[in-house]
């Protein structure tokens, strides 16, 4: 595995394999790897001949008071975990070769980026896409992975997409979990042994949706549901809700009825510092 760490080496390595006819994938990522991240890098080897795994924790997608300080980064953990799984290149630019001075420009999706974890977060997916607007345009990857623990953020990449004519195709990878049934992420290394059972009321709530659908026979009032859930998790020690959201899969438009053709979505503060998202369909 090759570390690179600027714009005119990825690209140099990338169009040389595109030259010998070879397909390339893009992981993005933030680093502090684990089996979510890992299990998109073996995904992205079998659907393509060469992965590009970037790691950037990207400054301008976190908000005043935010954790960007306190995100973990370790580039050499990160490195040693990415040649277990066959990635190619690790592309890990600084700051200032991802916005050098000078820098203004900013990519936005309108209206999916305002809701929910936008709507906690403004300027959060701005900043997403702008990043990732970027990485596509340095790396010219023929495929990008995202996971779907960040529901909002890949419809909100796959729209970019559309709109900006970016020729990349962009797939979605299921939430890899812990055994007990946390959403991994890299933010987990935050949580104490005391937050396990706060940590577990959002998987809690989803399966609370989904059996609640399944008695009522594939479909129950949305806004019903919504309020149980968010009870439950209000009443869990150490739990706060930012939202709980019963959304149509596609548009993120909050909707009527539960069914099959719609997501749960939410936003817990665990012992008021770690805020974790997850979702699921609810049948
Ligand atoms: O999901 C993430 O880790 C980040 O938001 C991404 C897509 C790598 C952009 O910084």
């Amino acid at each position: 595995m090759k570390l690179v760490t600027t714009v005119s080496q990825v690209r140099q390595q990338v169009r040389a394999w595109h030259d010998e006819g070879l397909t390339v994938a893009l992981v993005p990522t933030m680093g502090w790897f684990h089996e979510g991240h890992l299990s998109l890098m073996r995904t992205a080897g079998h659907q393509a001949d060469r992965v590009v795994v970037s790691l950037f924790v990207n400054p301008i997608q976190f908000g005043e008071g935010e954790d960007l300080d306190s995100y973990p980064r370790d580039l050499e953990r990160d490195s040693e975990m990415a040649k277990t799984v066959g990635v190619d290149v690790l592309y890990s630019p600084t700051v200032d070769e991802m916005y050098p001075a000078g820098f203004q420009s900013m990519v936005r999706v309108r209206d999916l980026s305002m809701g929910l974890c936008g709507g906690s977060r403004p300027g959060h997916f701005d900043g997403v896409c702008t990043v990732v607007c970027k990485l596509f345009n340095q790396v010219e990857p023929d495929k990008a992975f995202f996971g779907e623990k960040d529901y909002q953020q890949l419809a909100i990449i796959r729209r970019m997409v559309i709109d900006l004519d970016m020729d990349v195709e962009v797939i979605g990878c299921p939430i890899v979990r812990e055994e007990s049934g946390l959403a991994m992420s890299s933010r987990n290394v935050h949580l104490r042994d005391e937050d396990q059972d706060a940590s577990l009321s959002l998987m809690r709530g989803i399966d609370h949706g989904r059996k609640r659908v399944a008695a009522a026979g594939g479909s129950i009032d949305a806004a019903e549901l919504v309020g149980e859930i968010e009870k439950q998790i209000e009443t869990t020690p150490g739990c706060r809700v930012d939202y709980v959201r019963i959304v149509d899969c596609d548009s993120l438009v909050d909707v009527k009825t539960a069914d099959k053709n719609s997501r749960l979505i939410l936003a817990v503060k665990v012992a008021d510092r770690v805020r974790l998202i997850d979702n699921g369909s609810l049948v």
